[in-house]
């Protein structure tokens, strides 16, 4: 089966789901505050597999709007991500650690909803 540029980006994207969840529960544990940076880095290469995403989407023909959607997300992630540590202190912070947490999975969403809306059938097979 071959492996087409829109089958590599889902594929990053769900190592990288997995990755990110793992390095954040361990920093909400609160012991392992050495790893946000590489949290961080592995956050921009999310950023960098969204837009090749929707580069690769608006080629296939996937919808306008969803690959702008894409591009706003892909900037506000990592502005939330790293404002996030000073927003709502005390027991209300938990919430936007959920929204966080949403808001990194739901651009991994955005890389499999671009692969899926494109009209090529090659760029559409999991
Ligand atoms: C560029 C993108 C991202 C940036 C800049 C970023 C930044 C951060 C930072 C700075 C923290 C530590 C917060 C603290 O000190 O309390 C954190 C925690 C966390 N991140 Fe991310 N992150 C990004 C993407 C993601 C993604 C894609 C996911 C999941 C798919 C994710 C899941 C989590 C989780 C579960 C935590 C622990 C709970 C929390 O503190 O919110 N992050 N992130």
């Amino acid at each position: 089966m071959a492996l087409s540029p829109t089958r590599v980006t889902r594929i990053v994207a769900r190592v990288i789901a997995v990755v990110q969840v793992t390095l954040g529960i361990l920093v909400w544990t609160g012991h392992w505050d050495q790893l946000i940076p590489i949290h961080i880095a592995v956050g921009v290469l999310l950023v960098v597999d969204l837009w090749a995403a929707v580069v690769l989407g608006l080629r296939a023909g996937a919808p306008v709007a969803l690959a702008v959607l894409a591009l706003v997300w892909s900037v506000g992630m990592p502005v939330f991500g790293l404002l996030q540590a000073n927003l709502l202190p005390g027991s209300a912070h938990v919430a936007v650690q959920v929204l966080h947490l949403a808001v990194g999975l739901a651009a991994v969403g955005l890389v499999e909803g671009l692969a899926r809306s494109s009209r090529r059938p090659e760029a559409v097979a999991s």
